[in-house]
């Protein structure tokens, strides 16, 4: 194992003819990570898919990966230990950095509640190509709109290490953007993602 943790011996990077510039300028726009980060049933995955119908009635490549989805699949192993979020992110972090070498532009939706985490994530990408917006609103009006039930079992003790109950969320210190879910709506914080993503530049 080399100090990045890799396992695998004689594998060399490749460099297609094709270059990330050469698909954007395909596209019509920038590749971009536009991360959301923020407790469960705090709104990310609503503003996140918001934004995305925008960008597509603009024309624009884009997809949108959830907390929920990736861990039916890539990530279905993994438990809710700092260790195995910390995997979590990591395995998400290197397929965003595949997606925006794609030329698209991708919107995650994952609690990733640690910010060492997060800041990792922010290195793989140079500047501009990597956004952090963070989703804030207190987990009693999340426990309100939770639909899937899982705020009364972390509160019973059923489910463990539930972020905002009985594990930590360690807030953004110098995001790209916040958001009051709990004082601004859906639509309102999905226009202000749009504005910050022209100012960057990207569409
Ligand atoms: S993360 O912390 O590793 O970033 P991720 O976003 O993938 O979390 O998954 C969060 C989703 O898993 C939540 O929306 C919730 O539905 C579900 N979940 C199940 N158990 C937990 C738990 N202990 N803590 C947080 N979310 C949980």
């Amino acid at each position: 194992m080399d100090s990045k943790g890799t396992k695998s011996n004689n594998v060399t990077w490749f460099n297609g003819y094709i270059t990330r510039g050469d698909r954007e300028e395909v596209h019509g726009h920038k590749g971009a990570a536009i991360w959301f980060t923020g407790l469960s049933a705090s709104g990310k995955s609503t503003i996140a898919h918001l934004v995305e119908k925008e960008l597509h009635r603009r024309g624009c490549s884009t997809y949108v990966l959830d907390g929920d989805n990736v861990r039916h699949g890539l990530c279905s192993n993994l438990t809710f230990s700092s260790e195995d979020r910390g995997e979590n992110i990591r395995r998400i972090s290197e397929m965003v950095k595949l997606f925006v070498d794609a030329g698209i532009i991708v919107l995650t939706a994952f609690i990733s509640p640690y910010r060492k985490d997060r800041q990792k994530v922010r290195s793989l990408f140079s500047e501009g190509k990597f956004l952090e917006i963070h989703v804030d609103c207190p987990s009693e009006v999340c426990a309100t709109r939770d639909q899937k039930g899982i705020y009364e079992k972390a509160k019973a003790g059923i489910v463990k290490e539930f972020t905002g109950i009985s594990a930590p969320y360690e807030p953004p210190e110098g995001p790209d953007l916040v958001i009051h879910s709990y004082k601004e709506s859906a639509a309102e914080a999905a226009k202000r993602v749009i504005t910050l993503i022209e100012q960057y530049k990207i569409v």
